[in-house]
């Protein structure tokens, strides 16, 4: 009894914490600048002055996180084919970047670890988006969590967690308490609040094209943290940010900048 009341106030006292995390966020590291979710990208927010970032994180068929969106080849890699069968070896040897651009051919695929890597010597923030192919979701929240629990400390930030996947939040939680998580939804429901509950989360990431102000300042009233995606109109962000909303990524890091308020 003594142990849940305890594991109560801990939680409830991180929450009113409220928002420690940067406000403005590059969107897959580059936004719609250079190929998503690839060092290239994280090197183009960096350029851009960005030291906050937003990626993806699936896992291989044999269990390493990598850096990925859609669980179906295509579109950023060349197809057929699908991130949950194929090995990290097999995803390394991919072209991540030839399908945005003749100039970042032969951009990898790159780990969750090396990125990990790449944020702490750059003095980056990262949201980590735990992107579960179908089906693989608890061992991907599971992975995700296990590999950032042993860097936490050595970049000096606390990275978040987030996710649309209720199971991957739970195995991140399961896991790796003391990482904060996001609980990411398109449409915010009625219920939100249980939810976010049920996975102990510090904050609520929605679509801001969804969001009224109304929903916002019961968000914040409830103590959590509000973030938004993707926001790439600066009267848009102006306006949310009035509104109560943290932070926000968005793609647009030309016309938005680190320091916008
Ligand atoms: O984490 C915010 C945003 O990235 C969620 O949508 O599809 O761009 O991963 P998506
Ligand atoms: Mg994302």
């Amino acid at each position: 009894m003594k142990a849940e009341v305890f594991t109560n106030t801990v939680t409830s006292n991180f929450k009113q914490s409220m928002w420690t995390f940067p406000k403005i966020v590059a969107h897959r590291g580059g936004g719609t600048l250079a190929p998503e979710n690839t060092i290239a990208a994280m090197r183009c927010g960096l350029s851009h002055g960005y030291r906050a970032v937003e990626f993806d994180v699936m896992l291989s068929s044999d269990g390493v996180p990598v850096l990925m969106h859609d669980a179906s080849f295509g579109r950023t890699v060349p197809g057929p084919g699908a991130v949950a069968n194929s090995t990290a070896e097999a995803l390394r040897a991919m072209d991540a970047g030839a399908w945005f651009s003749p100039k970042f051919a032969g951009e990898k695929v790159p780990t969750f670890s090396e990125v990990i890597d790449f944020c702490n010597d750059n003095n980056i923030w990262m949201n980590v988006e735990i992107k579960p192919a179908p089906g693989h979701d608890f061992e991907t929240g599971r992975a995700a969590a296990a590999l950032l629990r042993q860097r936490v400390g050595s970049s000096g930030s606390m990275p978040l967690f987030s996710s649309f996947s209720m199971v991957a939040l739970h195995a991140a939680k399961e896991t790796a308490p003391e990482i904060p998580r996001g609980f990411l939804i398109d449409t915010v429901p009625n219920g939100w609040q249980a939810m976010l509950e049920d996975v102990c989360a510090v904050a609520l990431h929605t679509n801001h094209k969804h969001l009224t102000r109304d929903l916002a300042k019961a968000v914040k009233d409830a103590g959590y943290g509000l973030f938004c995606y993707t926001v790439n109109d600066p009267a848009r962000a102006q306006e949310i940010l009035s509104w109560g909303v943290d932070a926000f990524c968005t793609d647009r890091l030309d016309l938005i900048g680190p320091d916008f308020s």
